[in-house]
């Protein structure tokens, strides 16, 4: 197949560009580089032996994706551009409002306009809200808690209502639970700007001495140890998840909801004692007030992705902590700067 790979320049895209690659199909990464470097699809090379094909631009700028549809024919889409973080989120709005989502209505229009029906998108744990029970199937209540959260659930309101009205879509919504890890080679991994919101890079960049400790928000949660437990999916089960997706999307009218999970929590200081394995030294931390909005526990059920599409996660948690560990020593400023 050839792939329209949204935001493949980013960490989940550029990985899932390899194992899309390793399948056998071909990649063409649209991304305007807001949050990721043109580095990474250089790795990508190094690690498959082929280089997406990159074409920079931005999926608000319809002239821009009509064009790129005129230039290829795409058997299918996965449609990870958008911005992602939840607290900038909060203080700006309307720039995730207009990006995610004028961005995504966009880019469908242009992809119905040029006959591309076959649609994965990039959705979120974060659309069960404050989860009531579990662990989460994907017909559990959906909310937001915040306006990147807002922007998943309305993305996916708007794709289940245009696959109602035109049966020629097949959409796929992929929600993630925590993306962690890194490509095995350590060549590719997550690069985020400035200080990291997400645990796992905030650890790496502890243990390299870019930070000074790890501060564990709240350890007086009602779980077994008091710190909140997550379901963390190594970025390459994850990536592996959408070549499974696209083997029988053909066969998937309509739109469709699936977690891609572990469905295995691990807590904050379970994850912190993994990585100390992996390192062979303690990493320093602190136990800190809750960070607001936080959700004790959230799992999936993960059973749905293996009953559809045979897709299961491989890697658990100490090849997690391994591969994002050696993504940090060998690259400790990210896609800006490689050690020796
Ligand atoms: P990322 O920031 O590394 O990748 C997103 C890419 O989209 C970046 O390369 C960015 O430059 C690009 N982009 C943003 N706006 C764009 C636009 N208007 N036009 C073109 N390109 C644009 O993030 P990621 O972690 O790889 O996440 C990919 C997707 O998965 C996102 O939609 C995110 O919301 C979703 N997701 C991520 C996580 C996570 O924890 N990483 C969890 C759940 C869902
Ligand atoms: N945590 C700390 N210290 C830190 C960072 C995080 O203790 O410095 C804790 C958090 O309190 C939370 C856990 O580590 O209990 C995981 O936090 P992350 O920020 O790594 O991940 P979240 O579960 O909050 O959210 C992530 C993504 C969201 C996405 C959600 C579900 O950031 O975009 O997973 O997919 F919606």
């Amino acid at each position: 197949m050839r792939i329209l790979v949204t935001g493949g320049t980013g960490y989940i895209g550029s990985h899932t560009c390899v194992e899309a690659i390793n399948a056998g199909h071909e990649a063409v990464v649209f991304d305007n580089l807001s949050n990721s470097s043109e580095e990474s699809l250089n790795r990508v090379r190094a690690v498959t032996g082929t280089r997406p094909v990159f074409v920079k631009g931005d999926i608000r700028d319809r002239a821009a994706v009509s064009a790129l549809l005129d230039k290829f024919s795409f058997d299918a889409v996965i449609h990870f551009a958008g911005l992602k973080a939840v607290g900038e989120s909060v203080s700006k709005p309307w720039e995730y409002y207009e990006n995610n989502i004028c961005g995504t209505l966009v880019l469908m229009d242009e992809l119905r306009k040029h006959g591309v029906f076959n649609f994965v998108f990039s959705s979120s744990a974060t659309v069960y809200g404050n989860p009531e029970k579990l662990p989460l199937t994907e017909d559990a209540p959906l909310s937001a808690l915040n306006p990147y959260g807002q922007t998943k659930l309305w993305q996916e309101d708007m794709m289940r209502a245009m696959a109602c009205a035109d049966p020629r879509w097949h959409i796929v919504l992929l929600r993630y639970f925590n993306p962690v890890g890194a490509h095995p080679s350590g060549l590719m991994g997550e690069d985020p700007n400035g200080i990291p919101n997400n645990l796992m890079p905030y650890i790496t960049q502890v243990a390299i001495g870019r930070l000074r400790e790890l501060s564990v928000f709240g350890n007086d949660y009602p779980t077994r140890d008091g710190t909140c437990i997550r379901d963390y999916i190594h970025v390459c089960d994850l990536a592996a998840g959408h070549i499974a997706v696209l083997s029988k999307i053909n066969d998937m009218p309509g739109c469709d909801a699936v977690n891609l999970g572990s469905g295995h929590g691990y807590s904050v200081l379970e994850i912190v004692h993994a990585f100390e394995k992996a390192i062979g030294r303690p990493l320093p931390y602190r136990i800190a007030s809750r960070r607001a909005g936080d959700a004790a526990e959230c799992y999936a059920d993960a059973s749905k992705a293996e009953r559809v599409f045979g897709w299961k996660t491989k890697r658990g948690i100490d090849e997690i902590c391994r591969d994002a560990w050696k993504w940090q020593s060998m690259n400790p400023n990210g896609y800006g700067q490689s050690a020796s």
